[in-house]
């Protein structure tokens, strides 16, 4: 490839990755248009291939995953497991999750409940709010370098719905592709993109849900894509990326 072709895909990403984040109905379409036309794989490797250089620029501090650790052995481990790979179904598994989407996380649940871009949990918004910012950062060191356990698809019926909605999204009514933002095989992409492969099939949906009716409020694209599935489409999409790997 040549330096100018790398440089023009590289403008591409960052132009991408902008509008994921203020994506209107019209960008999200663009999206759906050119992941559909190109090969959602194909167009999800793009992704993959520039975007964690031209993101990692933003990276934080040294954090100390010793200090991480202590806390969510004494105090996380019983809903997410010691090394975040939880063993029930609505807690979720953190392991691996970028170290930036974690602290985000952290920092969003622990905003007050009329907070505009609050993501509201009454259960875990109480824990996060007792982690100070060093704690916030040194969880997220500890948990993201932890090994994700990979889960099962339960629901045959659904596997194949489930499947072209992750990887060509639903055009029709502007659903992008999933694959577009959190890569071709649901590993996430550092440093915004979360993990969803592996991931309890419960807790998905409950997020589709938080997203859709607006109690997980910190993320745009995100709570346009809600709005845009049913309950099945829902339960399709988080049981086919539950047994993802
Ligand atoms: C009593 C159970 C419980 C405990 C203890 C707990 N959590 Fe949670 N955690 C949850 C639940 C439930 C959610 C999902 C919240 C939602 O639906 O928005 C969650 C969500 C999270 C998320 C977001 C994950 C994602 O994929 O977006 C992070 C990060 C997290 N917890 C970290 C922690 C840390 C760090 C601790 C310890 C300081 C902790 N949790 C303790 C129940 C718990
Ligand atoms: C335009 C980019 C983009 C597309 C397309 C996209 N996502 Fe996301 N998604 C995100 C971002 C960014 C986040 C992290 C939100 C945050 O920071 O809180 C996210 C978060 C999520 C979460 C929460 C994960 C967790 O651990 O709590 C789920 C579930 C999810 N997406 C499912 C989907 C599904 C299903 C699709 C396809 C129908 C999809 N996403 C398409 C950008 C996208």
């Amino acid at each position: 490839m040549t330096a100018s072709a790398i440089h023009s895909i590289t403008a591409a990403c960052a132009l991408a990755a902008r509008a994921a984040v203020t994506a209107g109905a019209t960008t999200a379409r663009a999206i759906t248009a050119r992941v559909v036309t190109t090969g959602a794989v194909a167009a999800a490797a793009a992704v993959v291939a520039c975007c964690p250089p031209a993101l990692a620029q933003g990276k934080l501090p040294a954090a100390d995953p010793g200090k991480g650790q202590q806390i969510v052995g004494g105090v996380c481990s019983a809903c997410h497991g010691g090394d975040g790979n939880s063993t029930v179904n609505q807690f979720p598994k953190i392991a691996g999750q970028p170290t930036e989407y974690i602290v985000k996380q952290l920092t969003d649940l622990a905003k007050p409940a009329n907070d505009k871009s609050a993501r509201v949990n009454a259960v875990m918004g109480a824990f996060a709010a007792t982690l100070s910012a060093d704690d916030r950062r040194n969880v997220a060191a500890y948990l993201s370098a932890q090994k994700p356990k990979p889960g099962v698809a339960r629901v045959k019926e659904t596997l194949d719905l489930g499947q072209r909605i992750f990887r060509a999204g639903i055009p029709e009514r502007g659903v992008p592709a999933c694959a577009g933002c959190h890569g071709p095989a649901g590993a996430g992409i550092p440093i915004q993109y979360p993990r969803l492969s592996g991931q309890w099939a419960e807790y998905t949906t409950s997020q589709l849900v938080a997203f859709r009716d607006g109690t997980r409020r910190n993320q745009l694209a995100m709570t346009q894509i809600g709005a845009r599935l049913s309950d099945p489409e829902m339960k399709a999409v988080a049981d086919y990326v539950a047994g993802l790997h």
